[in-house]
């Protein structure tokens, strides 16, 4: 007989516990879902009536919520109480780099993970599935047991743990889509009947043959590796942009090229200006952890040279800039378009704009920013710069509100994001008032030379055989 869910647990209200929650809770309405939070504002947000509030930009979520919120989905900040009762608590918390101490800059820093696992510890009542939804090192789960059982012990209560794997693979911007059509449901674990009592909720909405149960390394591992692999296309594309500049080649009509066979696939092969987002960098630096602990030096020196290229990629497009604007650009007004890490979001995490503003900055340029989704307080914090401030030996940049502010008496645009409304940009006039000879820098390859091919600005985009 299955084990029957009727109240689930999540803790952390972000980027995965959130919209993950809401779509379970709009396609199970048998059970109740409590998702919670030690930070007050953020449930306040998912909580407020103006949807336009919630905490996470993701389309089509405010609908879900509108549906479900008051039915059977909660935000609160009673941890306590979501957790005594709760028959499963999914663990969707934070699990950052850490900055300082041994492993910094690679390892993940647990402290958030530890500290759930010791409330589920205390808290919990009865039998309890516990489900690492966060991105973790892998054997975790070891370190989440060891922890419910020395409460337990301590407790000397009748507590029963039962602790499964089942990494979330959403992408922002398509996080609904991605929730509702999986491409598979991963399920790593021991207990059979905590497995099924999993497999039981996915399959209200999801095939099961899209359901793929594994132990529970395999399943932690898996997560890292579906990254690292990801990332590691994109720097292989973008190590194949500059050599496509330099002989002449299109890295878009190659990537065409490879895409079609079947065995290499189409998806993902997108040159730019390098991967950013939460997970990419995280999950490679961890992996590289992970693979130094165990001796296996060789291996994780090949993963960091997916990184490497990265930080390469970015700083290759400054010095392009930098190089085609007669060598300086000291006090010259450049317009960015594009501050978030990929389109349809307004997360900034690990942005390649981060890199390349730095470095435009660093050489003196004043830099005016446009971004249709990213506020001025987020650049400031990536860019540890006031807005407007003067710094000595750098330049400055300001928060632009509009595309043609950004470009008025510019020598340069630099688009670092592919919205999609910078295609439908009026480029003529936005060529006729920048200041001669002017560049447009286009690092996602999204306008078409054909139509700027009677403007009087030079056009250079990535991977493609530019004049110089
Ligand atoms: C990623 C994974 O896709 C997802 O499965 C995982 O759960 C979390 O990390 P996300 O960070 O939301 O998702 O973004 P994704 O769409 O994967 O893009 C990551 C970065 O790669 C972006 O900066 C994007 O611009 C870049 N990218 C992606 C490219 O440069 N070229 C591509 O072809 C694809």
């Amino acid at each position: 007989m299955i084990y029957k869910i009727r109240k689930i647990c999540c803790i952390g209200a972000g980027y995965v516990g959130g919209p993950t929650m809401a779509v379970i809770a709009d396609k199970c309405p048998q059970i109740d879902i409590t998702v919670v939070d030690i930070n007050k504002e953020r449930i306040e947000a998912w909580n407020d009536s103006d949807l336009s509030k919630l905490p996470i930009y993701e389309p089509g979520l405010d609908e879900i919520i509108k549906r479900c919120r008051n039915r059977n989905l909660e935000f609160s900040t009673n941890i306590k109480e979501s957790i005594a009762k709760a028959d499963m608590i999914f663990i969707s918390v934070n699990t950052p780099t850490k900055k300082k101490g041994f492993g910094a800059g690679q390892a993940v820093d647990l402290k958030w993970v530890e500290a759930s696992a010791r409330q589920v510890g205390e808290y919990a009542r009865g039998k309890t599935i516990i489900v690492e939804k966060s991105t973790l090192p892998v054997r975790t789960a070891e370190t989440i047991k060891n922890i419910l059982q020395s409460v337990n012990k301590n407790n000397k209560s009748s507590k029963y743990f039962s602790v499964l794997s089942n990494p979330e693979f959403l992408s922002e911007g398509t996080a609904i889509k991605d929730l509702e059509n999986p491409d598979r449901v991963l399920i790593g674990g021991e207990d059979i009947e905590a497995i099924e009592a999993l497999e039981e909720i996915y399959l209200n909405w999801i095939d099961k043959s899209k359901v793929l149960r594994t132990n529970l390394w395999s399943s932690e591992l898996s997560k890292l590796t579906a990254n690292a692999f990801l990332a590691q296309r994109i720097s292989s594309i973008n190590a194949m942009s500059a050599l496509c500049e330099a002989t002449g080649a299109n890295v878009n009509e190659v990537a065409e090229a490879i895409g079609l066979d079947k065995r290499i696939g189409k998806n993902f092969l997108k040159a730019g200006p390098g991967f950013g987002g939460s997970c990419f960098k995280k999950d490679i630096m961890n992996l590289i952890y992970i693979c130094n602990l165990y001796g296996l030096h060789e291996v994780s020196n090949y993963w960091q040279k997916v990184v490497d290229i990265n930080n390469w990629q970015q700083h290759r497009i400054s010095s392009k800039i930098i190089r085609s604007l007669f060598g300086t650009v000291n006090e010259k007004k450049l317009g960015i378009y594009g501050f978030s890490f990929k389109a349809n979001t307004n997360d900034t995490r690990e942005s390649p704009a981060i890199q390349i503003c730095t470095d435009l900055l660093e050489e003196g340029a004043n830099l005016h920013i446009y971004d249709p989704k990213v506020t001025s307080i987020q650049i400031q914090n990536e860019l540890k710069i006031k807005h407007s401030e003067n710094l000595d030996y750098c330049g400055k940049w300001t928060y632009e509100k509009n595309y043609i502010d950004a470009a008025k008496d510019a020598d340069a645009i630099v688009i670092i994001t592919e919205w999609d409304e910078f295609k439908r940009f009026n480029w003529h006039e936005i060529s006729n008032i920048m200041r001669s000879p002017s560049w447009i820098f286009d690092t996602r390859c999204i306008l078409d030379p054909k139509d700027l091919e009677k403007l009087s600005t030079n056009l250079w985009q990535l991977g493609t055989s530019n004049k110089d």
